[in-house]
Parts: structure tokens; C-alpha cells; sequence
């Protein structure tokens, strides 16, 4: 899958060659049919809208910075480089994941805007319908053995081919009607470097997730499950 890349003055667009009737108007449609947005939501640190165009259901995410910073700067990134964007390392990130056959949502634009030293950007992917977060399987205790089994698997997927999620936690999990997972969000302020071996930080992380969510709600650690995961995780590697 090639990547396109449309220079404009003061902006930059990248479009998935696959997809061969989505060009850089994407962005202005999406701004001009606000309206046909079926939900808006704030999800972590970046605005999600989900749209369709006349043939693909989308979401857009404008990334937005967290944290205490957040209210100086809101949106506005400092330039260093296209190649070091949020929205390009999240965009050739997903193209390449893809590419190895790993569960990913399928990149489609990516859109920087310079403004002098600054920079914002947005992302937009196909939809994975009718998925929930791990987080909403979670809250309501819907963690079947197929379920945990195959975050095991995936998680080893992504690691057998090079990959880590820099930030493996219950929301950016989702799992589609027929119990398939996707990892999303690689929005990071570096290129992803392929794994070390015997680097399991993201499922460290993961776990940290588990915890705090566990936590908020007032419930226990779910254990068995998380054996469940591990071993999942252990017994694709044979
Ligand atoms: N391609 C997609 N398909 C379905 N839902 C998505 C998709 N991309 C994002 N979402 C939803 O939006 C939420 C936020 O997106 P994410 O990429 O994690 O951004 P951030 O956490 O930085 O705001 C996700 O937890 C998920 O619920
Ligand atoms: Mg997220």
C-alpha cells in the first residue's frame, strides 16, 4: 500500500493509495458536514468524531495535547519535521502494521497544518464497527475465555512482528462483534522502534491499566483472567 503525499501551502496531506476515491477533500467534507457526525466524543486526549463519507464509515481525531500544558497550548505541536508529526508516525505506523498483517484500524488520511513554529495535526481511519473498548467489557464483566485468549494471541502477534503498543491501555482495546481485536492509538512523539527482545512493557502497562480501572470502580483485580492472558500469550510463542 503506497502512501500519497499532498504538499499544499501551508499544509500536508497523506492519503492511503488503496483507497483510490479518497483524496485530501476529505478534511474540508469533513468539516463542512459536521452534521452527519453520528457521534462526537471526547475519548482520551484527542477529539474523535465518527463520520461517513458516500461509501466508508470514519473517524477523525484531531490530536490534542494532555495534561497541564493542554490549556496553554491546546493543539498546537512544536515542529521538528514532518517524519516526527503525531499524525504521520501514527499514519505510516498503522500502514505498516497493516502491511504485516497485524489488527490494526486501516490508516486513510492524515492531515499537518503548519503555523509557524507550530504545528497541528489529525488522523483519520476506517471505522471498526460495532466494537466496544476492552474497558466497557471490563465494567460489565464480559471477559469471555475466547476474548482472553485472543488478547494473548494478539499482543504476541504484535510483538513477533517487532511491534509494541507504547500505550496499551482498556480504551485503546476494541473488539468487533464476531470477538476480533484491534490495538489502536499509536500516537507517539517518536517513530515506534522495532521491539527489543524480551520487552514486555506493554504488557506491563496493560496490567497498570487493569489496576487503575479496577480501582476507580471499587472491584478486585480480575486474576484468573489476567493468567488467562499470560498464558494465552506464553503458548503462541510454541
Ligand atoms: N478506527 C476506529 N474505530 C472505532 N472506534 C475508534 C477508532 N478510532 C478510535 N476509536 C474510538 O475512539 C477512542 C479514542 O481514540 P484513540 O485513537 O484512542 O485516541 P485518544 O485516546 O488519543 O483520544 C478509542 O478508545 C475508541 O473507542
Ligand atoms: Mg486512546
Amino acid at each position: 500500500m503506497a502512501t500519497k503525499i499532498i504538499r499544499n501551502k501551508n499544509s500536508l496531506v497523506l492519503l492511503n493509495g488503496d483507497l483510490s476515491n479518497i483524496s485530501d477533500s476529505i478534511f474540508t467534507y469533513f468539516e463542512k458536514n459536521q452534521e452527519i457526525s453520528s457521534t462526537r466524543k471526547k475519548a482520551g486526549r484527542g477529539t474523535v468524531t465518527f463520520f461517513r463519507n458516500d461509501q466508508l464509515n470514519l473517524v477523525h481525531k484531531a490530536y490534542r495535547r494532555g495534561g497541564l500544558i493542554r490549556k496553554l497550548v491546546s493543539n498546537f505541536y512544536l515542529w521538528t519535521g514532518l517524519t516526527r508529526t503525531r499524525a504521520y508516525i501514527e499514519f505510516v505506523g498503522l500502514k505498516s502494521m497493516l502491511d504485516l498483517g497485524l489488527s490494526v484500524p486501516k490508516p486513510v488520511a492524515a492531515r499537518i497544518v503548519r503555523q509557524g513554529i507550530f504545528y497541528k495535526a489529525e488522523l483519520v481511519t476506517q471505522e471498526i464497527e460495532n466494537a466496544t473498548t476492552f474497558g466497557r467489557n471490563l465494567a460489565v464483566n464480559n471477559l469471555s475465555m475466547e476474548l482472553l485468549e485472543g488478547l494473548g494471541h494478539t499482543i504476541k502477534s504484535f510483538h513477533r512482528k517487532g511491534f509494541m503498543h507504547p500505550d496499551l491501555n482498556v480504551e485503546n482495546i476494541l473488539i468487533d462483534s464476531s470477538n476480533k481485536i484491534f490495538f489502536l492509538d499509536f500516537d507517539q512523539a517518536r517513530p515506534l522502534k522495532p521491539k527489543k527482545i524480551q520487552d514486555s512493557s506493554d504488557i506491563e502497562r496493560f496490567k497498570r491499566s487493569i489496576e487503575k480501572f479496577c480501582l476507580k470502580s471499587g472491584r478486585d483485580f480480575p486474576k484468573v483472567e489476567w493468567e488467562t492472558i499470560l498464558k494465552s500469550y506464553d503458548n503462541k510463542a510454541h
